[in-house]
């Protein structure tokens, strides 16, 4: 029996993610939780019959809930708390979601503290420190259960670059995203496209920026109603699907997710290359989780070097943000 929990279900990304997870015949027990509406959501899809039948919504701030819904949990993805606007960056998310995290997580150590953990809350690059952090107090942190969904970076890569070459079917390209999820952080290795791609040299500025800019595009468009929801549910969705895939044990199973490398086997070299404890790296998954931080950093081009030095510097600022966010505070 596999239980999936959805924290923030009832959000712009929280309902498309739970129908996904409803309709996913890897998930048998579904449980919906937020601090409004999930009883609503969960009565809604109730109404499928599929096989992750057995589900509930739970509600409201207290312990009970929060307790109902973890228990017992395998899988709990985060997409609690709130979006930009057009004109913030992630970074300015911190103030209001660092605390909805910790507080999450939390309840995530005491309740389920064996199932993996998905962070899709931004900023990713300061919210998975601070989970880090807060299963670290509670004793039960393990490096290889806790993932920031990088995912929509790496599907923008993919779809933008098939755009550009007049591919229809993006889903051929498979395309190394690494570092964090934000701006410069975002750094796509086309080098190490696979199958490899020639992109003309007047579109390469052009096509990073896309990917590191793309949910801008979003933001803009939707012209203060949020940011991406339901291609951000896709990629959740997409990164849910493959950890529960390798986890019932099928083999060769990788995905770039953002991980605690000191943790992760192989991970310790690309934390001494880039001096980040935290980055994105195409990760092998296996029953435990994350099983091997595969070093394609070390590939990149001189062109993708200068990138990924901007990128470190960033995310060095955003990872301590997140450590003294709970450090600071206990
Ligand atoms: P939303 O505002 O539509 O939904 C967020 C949901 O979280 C709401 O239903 C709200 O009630 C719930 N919530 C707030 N506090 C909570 C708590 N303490 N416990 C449980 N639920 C709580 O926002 P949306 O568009 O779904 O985005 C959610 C988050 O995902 C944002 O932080 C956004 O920046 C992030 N995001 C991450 C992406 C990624 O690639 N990792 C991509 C797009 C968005």
């Amino acid at each position: 029996m596999v239980k999936a929990v959805v924290l923030g279900a009832a959000g712009g990304i929280g309902q498309p993610l739970s129908l996904l997870c409803k309709m996913s015949p890897l998930i048998d027990v579904l449980s919906l939780f937020d601090v409004v509406n999930s009883p609503g959501v969960a009565a809604d899809l109730s109404h499928i019959a599929t096989k992750a039948g057995d589900f509930k919504g739970e509600q409201q701030e207290t312990e009970d809930a929060k307790k109902a819904a973890l228990s017992g949990a395998d899988i709990v993805i985060i997409p609690a708390g709130v979006p930009r606007k057009p004109g913030m960056t992630r970074d300015d998310l911190f103030k209001i979601n660092a605390g909805i995290v910790k507080d999450l997580i939390v309840a995530c150590s005491k309740y389920c503290p064996k199932a993996f953990i998905l962070v899709i809350s931004n900023p990713v690059n300061s919210t998975v420190p601070i989970a880090a952090e807060v299963l670290k107090e509670a004793g039960v942190f393990d490096p290889k259960r806790l993932f920031g969904v990088t995912t929509l970076d790496v599907v923008r890569a993919e779809n933008f670059v098939a755009e550009l070459l007049n591919q229809k079917d993006s889903s051929k390209f498979n395309i190394p995203v690494v570092g964090g999820h934000s701006g410069n952080t975002i750094v796509p290795l086309f080098s190490q496209t696979q199958p490899s791609v020639d992109i003309p040299a007047d579109k390469l500025d052009g096509l990073v920026h896309r990917v590191q800019f793309g949910g801008d595009e979003v933001v803009k468009a939707k012209d203060g109603a949020g940011s991406a929801t339901l291609s951000m549910a896709y990629a959740g969705f997409r990164f849910a699907e493959a950890l529960l895939k390798a986890a019932k044990g099928e083999k060769g199973i990788v995905e770039p997710t953002f991980v605690y490398l000191p943790g992760v086997e192989g991970g310790d070299a690309i934390a001494k290359a880039t001096g980040c404890d935290y980055f994105a790296v195409p990760v092998e998954l296996g029953p435990g989780g994350a099983e091997k931080a595969i070093n394609i950093v070390s590939k990149a081009n001189d062109y993708e070097k200068k990138l990924l030095d901007e990128a470190t510097k960033a995310l060095k600022t955003n990872i301590e943000a997140g450590v003294n966010f709970v450090k600071g505070a206990s």
